[in-house]
């Protein structure tokens, strides 16, 4: 049989048979496939890995089983991936901030996973924001605006949701070669040239060591390079929040800051580079540090501002408000009814921030969920107002958590853990780790 064949290859870390793995993978989207075929298959996975060319083999394949965007001729068509984090709001600025240096950007994106924010639920949270684009209106969105950000849906990769959900319930989600599959697959069917990974780890990541975090980033750029889409991993730490706004609507708000040329300065470093990443893979003959300046360049001017006011408006968003989101984004995105801020309880600095702790409590209060059918308050969430190393006096704020519902005693309590203070400085820690492109997958 087929499945026996395939699985004792994998047993053996052998080559799988291309066909037969495409048979197969194919018979499982389809409903082929016995469940208890599939499961041997998935298992076997699970427990011994799979070699490049067969990743490269499965990918390929999850992306004939959709929808693939194809584009004429011009500028370069690029994208990102992250595995997920605290304040992690990057899409937001960086697809307009490329869109306003010349690059086609047609995001897709997901919604929260466990403790972590989602780029669509935080889109939701300005009025009127549509992100339930074809794959053909992603394409006329492109063309009209240069960047536009969907969510994951059914015609793009489909084959993707029958594996995810069978991984869920044969305990083999976290397996480096499905997980590299999933994510590639759904990234090349948007057709890009380039494509940037941000792979977190930390206290408040999916992968708490570089180890971990190392192994997932080179399956990932070895895979994507496979199939023939220049890639580069970002591994940066994620112990922290990132920037000052943590949160759906609070994290429009940062974004919108950082558009303005102002705002957090975490947030701006982590666009910057992932976007001059995918500048200097794209045009060879560009500098890293020419890549970089461009897109400062667009975060200063107003172009990048400019293009994510065209992509509200080009998905749904009222002309009149994306105005005003630009201008004043407070107005528009509300406030949550009650604000609870804690205060240095000594002279001293800000040492560190909790970011796990963070996103534990704002999903409680209703940023994330626990539930698929769990509704968000997107108007929940924090506010930092002294930085990692800044310093401050005793009762100077320290952050404010954003919330709806009223905190119980012990609330109160986990509050005050969320921010050490200290009496010496801590040294600045850049959040970039390390760089992983295909010569260190080579090494
Ligand atoms: N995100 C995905 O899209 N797929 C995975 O398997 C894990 C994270």
């Amino acid at each position: 049989m087929e499945v026996d064949r395939l699985v004792e290859a994998v047993v053996n870390q052998n080559a799988q048979d291309k066909e037969a793995l495409r048979t197969f993978v194919q018979g499982v989207a389809q409903g082929g496939v016995s469940t208890e075929d599939a499961t041997r298959w998935l298992k076997a996975v699970h427990q011994h890995g799979m070699k490049t060319p067969d990743k490269v083999e499965l990918t390929k394949t999850m992306i004939d089983s959709g929808a693939k965007l194809s584009w004429p001729a011009g500028k370069p068509v690029v994208d990102k991936h992250s595995t997920g984090g605290v304040g992690d709001k990057m899409s937001l600025m960086l697809a307009p901030a490329l869109a306003a240096c010349g690059y086609r950007v047609p995001m897709l994106a997901g919604r929260g996973l466990g403790h972590t924010g989602g780029t669509i639920d935080k889109l939701e949270a300005i009025p009127g924001f549509n992100c339930a684009l074809t794959p053909d209106a992603m394409v006329a969105a492109v063309n009209e605006v240069g960047c536009c950000i969907a969510v994951q849906n059914e015609a793009i990769a489909p084959a993707d949701g029958v594996l995810y959900a069978l991984r869920d319930v044969t305990d083999t989600i976290d397996s480096v070669p499905l997980i590299t599959a999933s994510i590639i697959s759904k990234k090349a069917a948007e057709g890009l040239d380039a494509l940037v990974l941000d792979v977190k780890t930390g206290s408040a990541a999916f992968m708490k060591t570089p180890d971990e975090a190392r192994r997932l980033a080179r399956s990932m750029v070895e895979t994507s390079e496979g199939l023939g889409i220049r890639t580069v991993a970002q591994l940066t730490s994620m112990d922290e929040p990132i920037g000052t706004h943590v949160g759906n609507a609070l994290e429009v708000l940062g974004s919108v800051m950082v558009l303005q040329g102002k705002g957090s300065a975490d947030t701006r470093e982590l666009v910057v580079m992932q976007g001059s990443a995918l500048i200097s893979m794209s045009e060879s003959n560009v500098s890293m540090g020419e890549a970089r300046q461009r897109i400062e360049n667009v975060l200063d001017n107003g172009t990048a501002l400019e293009k994510f006011r065209a992509m509200c408006v080009q998905q749904g968003v009222e002309p009149d408000l994306a105005e005003r989101l630009i201008s004043s984004p407070e107005d528009v995105l509300g406030v949550a009814e009650q604000q609870t801020t804690v205060l240095a309880n000594t002279d001293g600095f800000a040492v560190s921030y909790d970011g796990m702790k963070m996103a534990q409590m704002a999903r409680k209060h209703g940023a994330g969920r626990f539930v698929l059918a769990d509704k968000i308050d997107a108007l929940v969430g924090f506010t930092i107002h002294a930085t990692r190393g800044t310093a401050v006096s005793k009762n100077d704020p320290l952050f404010t958590f954003h919330h709806s519902r009223d905190l119980s005693d012990d609330e109160h309590k986990e509050l005050r853990t969320m921010c050490r203070t200290g009496t010496k400085k801590p040294n600045h820690v850049p959040r970039l780790i390390e760089v992983i492109d295909s010569r260190s997958t080579k090494a």
